[in-house]
C-alpha cells in the first residue's frame, strides 16, 4: 500500500460573505444563459479551446482519484460524418420502434427527431467514455470505483467549460451508443457515456422554450 503525501491548498484569497454572495449569484447567472444547442455554426473551433476544456474535465472530483474516463475530441470531417450516419440509424430505430410512448412524450417539447445534422455541422465532437476497470500491464483488472458517478461530474465541468469558453454544446446520447467503440477504436469494456456536440450556435439558432424548476422545488433546508 503506498503512503499518503500531502502538499499545501492551492492559494485562495479570502471573501467577505458579501462576496460570497456576489460570487455565487454571478455564477448562477452565467450558468444560467448556457442552453443545449441543436443548431451549429460552421465556424471552426480551434484545438487550444477543446484540449483546455478537457484539461477541466480532467479535473473533476473522482472515486478514488482513479479518473475513469477517456475523451475522444473528432473534428475530421470524414469521421464526423460516419458518426452521423450509425446515429441516424439508432436514432431511427428509436423514434420508429424502441422508444416508449412515455418517452416519446417526454421529449415532444424539445422538437428533435431522428435527423442529427449538427453531427456533421459542428465543429467538435466529443465522445466521452467511462471505464468500469482498467487493464493493468500484467493482464489483471483495476476496478474503478463510482466510474458512472465520476464520468458524470466531469462531463457537467466539461459542459461549464465549453459554456464559459463563449461556446454551446449540445449532450447527445444516440442510443445505444455501442457503434462509438467501433468507429473510435475504443476497447470493448469502455462504455460511451454521450457524446457531446461542441461550436458556435448559428446564427439564427432557436431553443425550446421551456422552464427550469424554482429553488423551492429542487431542495429543502433543515437549518438550526
Ligand atoms: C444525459 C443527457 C442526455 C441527453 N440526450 C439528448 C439527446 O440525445 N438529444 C438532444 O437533443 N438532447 C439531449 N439532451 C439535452 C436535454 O434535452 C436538455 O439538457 C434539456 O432539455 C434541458 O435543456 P437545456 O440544456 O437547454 O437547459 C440530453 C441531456 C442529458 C443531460
Amino acid at each position: 500500500v503506498s503512503k499518503p503525501s500531502f502538499i499545501p491548498l492551492p492559494p485562495r484569497e479570502f471573501q467577505t460573505d458579501k462576496q460570497l454572495i456576489e460570487r455565487a449569484r454571478g455564477f448562477f447567472e452565467e450558468m444560467t444563459r448556457r442552453r443545449t444547442v441543436r443548431d451549429f455554426s460552421e465556424r471552426a473551433v480551434p484545438r487550444a479551446v477543446i484540449e483546455s476544456s478537457l484539461q477541466t474535465a480532467g479535473s473533476a472530483p473522482n472515486g478514488a482519484n482513479l479518473q475513469p474516463w477517456h475523451f475522444v475530441a473528432i473534428s475530421d470531417p470524414a469521421l464526423k460524418r460516419e458518426i452521423q450516419v450509425a446515429a441516424e440509424a439508432e436514432e431511427k430505430e428509436f423514434y420508429e420502434r424502441r422508444a416508449p410512448n412515455e418517452w416519446l412524450e417526454a421529449l415532444a417539447p424539445l422538437g428533435t427527431d431522428a435527423q442529427k445534422v449538427f453531427l456533421e455541422t459542428a465543429p467538435w465532437l466529443i465522445a466521452i467514455f467511462s471505464q468500469p476497470y482498467r487493464v493493468l500491464p500484467d493482464g489483471r483488472r483495476l476496478k474503478h470505483y463510482y466510474a458512472i458517478e465520476s464520468v458524470g461530474i466531469a462531463t457537467g465541468f466539461l459542459v461549464a467549460a465549453i459554456h464559459r469558453a463563449g461556446l454551446v454544446s449540445l449532450t447527445h446520447t444516440p442510443s445505444p451508443m455501442g457503434f462509438l467503440n467501433k468507429l473510435l477504436h475504443r476497447p470493448a469494456h469502455e462504455k460511451p457515456f454521450l457524446l457531446l456536440v461542441v461550436g458556435h450556435p448559428a446564427e439564427d439558432a432557436m431553443v425550446p422554450n421551456i422552464q427550469r424548476k424554482p429553488l423551492a422545488d429542487i431542495s429543502s433546508f433543515i437549518c438550526s
